[in-house]
């Protein structure tokens, strides 16, 4: 019987067969060692017997890398590919560590996951005389199992990333003909050998393009959304708001969101709606929107359009979804049905609306404004909280809220 490629090693009473790696399970008296943390046990059950009778066939490493590229190519983002990526690597190559470097003019910068060196490390630019940039100019992948005599070894990296790197494999990534950055894996206990190398640079072929398309698509989304900053700080400078407020109701309602469990996509929609919330206010004219004093009712009424405009603009965009719309539509809608454009209740208000709606008061109270005082966190948790009971707003939300200014993340 032939185990799945991510197990790459077991053993039984005492015995080794295959590799060690840091995820172990231990299932029917069997550890089985594989290269990812999240595994099917019920696999590994099925597995057991064939194992405790040492008939259990593990893949040579060699073997494992096009199952693991091949598994990289589904959609996932640059953060999961990244951490896919180092995971597997370090486990098939008895690795410390790996990091990507991507090449940016004249140096190489780090692509960072989480955790580790990550806040630490990816604004230092790493010259080309570096190891790195020497593996990206030589195009080859290279092994240094001596570093301390290396002068190329850039100790820029361990001082902030507080690492001590020993050794190093590295290969350059390509996608196609170009060439788009390196692959080090750092670390190995009695260094690194030529059959690494080879496991490496066959790994770093075959996640080039993936790799590359990825990046890409992730710079993409940052481009989009510096640009609905831009636009978003112009919006709140005209209307008096200091440029921060559409960015603090963005920053509020992805806490809020995150903290109600909604997936990571629906997060990145639920930022751009935030965002552009009040993007209907462009067309108010500047007559009622800046008018010192009171509003007649006729002007609120017209205020009151910038929902509906907003959802107008959002809709004219191809890839918005019918909750980024509702979201700037319904962000000043009440449960109890007194709130406008159009008096929805309960139900009838999406989560993107509520979640918004709430996230949009609390930094406008919470704010310090030329024409007003700013409330404290406390008053405005306690008007909330008598707005929840009357059935104004979300109860849940309000909730979360408190949890998040309870827990000092607000
Ligand atoms: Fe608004």
């Amino acid at each position: 019987m032939r185990a799945p490629y991510w197990v790459i090693g077991y053993e039984t009473d005492g015995e080794l067969f295959g590799k060690r790696s840091n995820d172990d399970f231990s299932v029917d008296g069997v550890i089985f060692y594989t290269i990812s943390e999240d595994v099917d046990l019920d696999v590994l059950k099925r597995l057991s017997g064939a194992a405790k009778a040492r008939s259990l066939e593990i893949m040579e490493p060699f073997e494992t890398i096009p199952f693991i590229a091949a598994e990289l190519n589904s959609s996932i983002s640059l953060l999961t590919l990244l951490k896919r990526i180092q995971h597997s690597i370090c486990s098939i190559l008895s690795a410390e560590a790996a990091s990507i470097l991507v090449h940016a003019g004249d140096h190489l910068e780090f692509l960072v996951t989480e955790g580790g060196a990550s806040g630490r490390i990816e604004s230092i630019p790493v010259p080309m005389e570096s190891i790195a940039g020497t593996i990206f100019l030589e195009e080859k992948t290279m092994i240094f199992n001596d570093l301390m005599e290396d002068k190329r070894h850039f100790k820029g990296v361990d001082k902030a990333a507080k690492f001590v790197t020993k050794n190093i494999l590295g290969s350059p990534i390509w996608t196609g003909e170009k060439k788009f950055g390196v692959i080090e894996v750092l670390n190995k206990d009695g260094g690194f050998t030529k059959e690494d190398a080879q496991l490496l640079e066959k790994f770093a072929r075959l996640i080039g393009r993936k790799l590359y398309s990825t990046v890409n698509s992730e710079r993409m989304k940052k481009l989009i959304k510096e640009i609905v900053l831009a636009i978003t700080s112009a919006i709140d400078k005209r209307d008096r708001y200091t440029h921060e407020h559409s960015r603090n109701v963005a920053r509020i309602s992805v806490m809020l969101g995150r903290k109600l469990g909604l997936p990571e996509k629906e997060l990145e929609d639920l930022e751009i709606s935030a965002m552009l919330h009040d993007v209907g206010k462009i067309g108010i004219p500047d007559s009622i929107l800046l008018k010192p004093g009171r509003l007649t009712p006729e002007e609120f009424d017209y205020i009151k359009k910038h929902t509906v405009f907003g959802a107008e603009i959002l809709s004219k965009l191809k890839h918005a979804t019918e909750s980024m719309i509702a979201g700037a539509l319904e962000h000043h809608e009440k449960l109890d049905g007194s709130g406008y454009p159009y008096g929805k209740k309960n139900g009838e208000i999406s989560l993107f609306g509520r979640i918004v709606a709430v996230a949009d008061i609390y930094d406008a109270l919470t704010a310090k404004r030329v024409y007003k005082k700013e409330w404290t966190k406390e008053k405005v948790l306690e008007m909330f909280k008598e707005d929840a009971e009357k059935g104004k707003l979300d109860e849940k939300i309000v909730g979360i809220l408190e949890e998040l200014i309870k827990e000092g993340a607000l």
